[in-house]
């Protein structure tokens, strides 16, 4: 496989991001699914050898951050720091998410960029004072059309209400600051049509155009109803639109205006997840006002679709109470992060449902991998000592195997850190899986064990030695999505000795045949999956 650019000494980082989360909550499986998309990507990524920056964040200024600290009878910023250091630092922490950074838009690192940021938009005339009156919704923070609004029920009837939140909006009027996004329509459109691959799926990428298509209207960014935001900075009175600060947290966590260095080593992302509910921010006006300010856009926006409970987009409010440490202290973190990616193709709506994870995690993790592991560190411990004997009699059936490792890397590469196909990625790999328990089932080695000859034990060793060698693959390529698992089954085929840490086995060679020496000490670690415990009652 060739080097990639990115292997050379001082070349831009891959940047990968995920939205940064409100703080109006604790986290809840949908924002663990982001987030773990993105550390798989940029895990793959760091497996490549590439240099890479994985950020996160929260989001904590607005309406909605205020109204919940006001409802917990504390200042937003103390309900800021609570919920970030007791609920959602800890819960990356437990989901080992690797990111290089964690930006909070209340950090003065992140306040005082953004108001340069739009200081120099004002400077340039890209801002002006005008007036609007509109219905908002305070879940999106954002001003609705009257086309997008539902007729409210029940509760709500006679009141328009939110598409997403299905709470009724307000309707405001102010006098605020305008940004001429509506200049920029043109600009979006010959990007998108020049870059098909901004927006993925390609369904987002079409609702995305006929919205553009429609005319953009001038966007209003500040607000001077309430004052949790950053202000603006010729004119206090008012605070910056959260979505404008918000946005730009993308800048100023690696280096806008302050470290030019990091920011031409980092600037702008690869790739920004997104759910589907924020495509429009972040492929719209995100991109509008890096125009504006001259600055070079995004390589791509990956917008993710919505994990569901009931047909609804899950919520804090539809959660039927899963936290993602419920469906952690039961199948493992690394089962966790491996069966939304596996069971939802990305980009489209899923439903987590505990039944299907516990049949996965019995037929696909438990048995076809976990009990591969231990079965061939079990044979070589029993008819080899512990010591991997070497491969001498190679034929068809072990050609078949080397080929299987290959195409398997070369699909998961392609797939995972390229396509972001993360279900088909992770399915290439375990078709490999199928592949390698295939193999001993027809080979049988238990039978071969019986037969005393130069050539039996011959046999015997070469099928131990390509399933071991098999695992060795597998464990490189599961590394990114399940690295405790990966850890223990390195440590099982006593490959650090030979080929050093797993974090350092390149993807591109994870392919080539034979890189596990023979003579390695192999012993039947840890039980990968262990089996489930009832599940627990509510
Ligand atoms: N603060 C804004 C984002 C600003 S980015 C510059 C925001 N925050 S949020 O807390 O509401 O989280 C949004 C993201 O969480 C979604 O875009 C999505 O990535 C993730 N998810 C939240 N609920 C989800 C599901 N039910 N399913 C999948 N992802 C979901 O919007």
């Amino acid at each position: 496989m060739a080097a990639t650019g990115n292997e050379k000494q001082g070349a831009k980082a891959y940047y990968v991001s995920t939205p940064i989360y409100y703080v109006n909550d604790a986290p809840h499986l949908g924002h663990a699914y982001t987030t773990v998309a993105g550390d798989v990507l940029t895990r793959w990524h760091r497996q490549r050898g590439e240099k890479v920056w994985y950020l996160t964040g929260t989001d904590e200024h607005g309406q909605k951050i205020m109204r919940t600290a006001e409802a917990n009878g504390v200042s937003p910023q103390q309900w800021a720091d609570k919920l970030v250091t007791e609920a959602w630092e800890p819960l990356w922490e437990h989901l080992e998410i690797a990111n290089d950074d964690f930006i909070r838009t209340t950090q003065k690192r992140h306040t005082d960029r953004v108001q340069e940021f739009v200081q120099d938009l004002y400077d340039k005339g890209e801002i002006y004072k005008g007036g609007y009156e509109g219905p908002y919704c305070v879940g999106c923070e954002e001003y609705k059309l009257p086309g997008e609004l539902l007729d409210g029920e029940g509760e709500y009837a006679g009141q328009k209400i939110c598409a997403i939140h299905k709470k009724p909006v307000e309707i405001l009027s102010e006098e605020n600051y305008f940004f001429k996004l509506s200049a920029y329509g043109d600009k979006l459109l010959a990007h998108y049509e020049a870059n098909p691959g901004f927006i993925q799926p390609e369904s987002a990428r079409n609702e995305v155009l006929n919205f553009v298509r429609q005319g953009l209207q001038d966007l209003s960014i500040s607000r001077s109803t309430f004052d949790w935001g950053i202000p603006i900075p010729w004119d206090d009175k008012h605070v910056i639109y959260v979505w404008v600060d918000a946005l730009l947290n993308y800048a100023t966590a690696v280096g806008y205006n302050e470290n030019q260095e990091k920011f031409e080593a980092t600037f702008p992302a690869d790739v920004h997840l997104v759910g589907k509910d924020i495509l429009r921010f972040h492929a719209v006006i995100w991109p509008a006002m890096l125009m504006a300010q001259g600055l070079p856009l995004p390589g791509r926006i990956a917008a993710n679709g919505w994990l569901m409970v009931g047909g609804e987009k899950m919520s804090k409010s539809n959660l039927t109470g899963i936290k993602p440490q419920d469906l952690t202290s039961h199948f493992g973190v690394d089962a966790y992060r491996w069966y939304f990616l596996r069971a939802i193709a990305f980009g489209q709506d899923g439903s987590f449902s505990w039944e299907d994870f516990a049949a996965r995690y019995t037929s696909e993790l438990a048995n076809d991998y976990g009990n591969l592991a231990s079965r061939v560190a079990a044979m070589v411990g029993k008819y080899f000592d512990g010591a991997l004997p070497a491969a001498t009699a190679d034929g068809g059936a072990e050609k078949a195997l080397h080929d299987g490792l290959a195409k398997a890397v070369t699909e998961a590469d392609r797939k995972i850190g390229e396509e972001l196909d993360f279900q088909g990625g992770i399915l290439a790999v375990f078709d490999f899986v199928k592949q390698v328990n295939g193999y001993i089932t027809e080979q049988e080695p238990w039978k071969v064990a019986k037969d005393d000859s130069p050539e039996g034990k011959a046999r015997l060793a070469t099928i131990l030695y390509t399933a071991a060698e098999s695992l060795r693959g597998l464990a490189v390529l599961l590394n990114p999505v399940m690295p405790d698992t990966s850890q223990k089954l390195w440590d099982s085929l006593g490959a650090e000795a030979s080929l050093g840490s797993l974090a350092d086995q390149k993807v591109q060679e994870a392919g080539d045949w034979g890189r596990l020496p023979a003579g390695t000490t192999v012993t039947k670690g840890a039980v990968l999956f262990p089996r489930l415990e009832e599940k627990p009652t509510a």
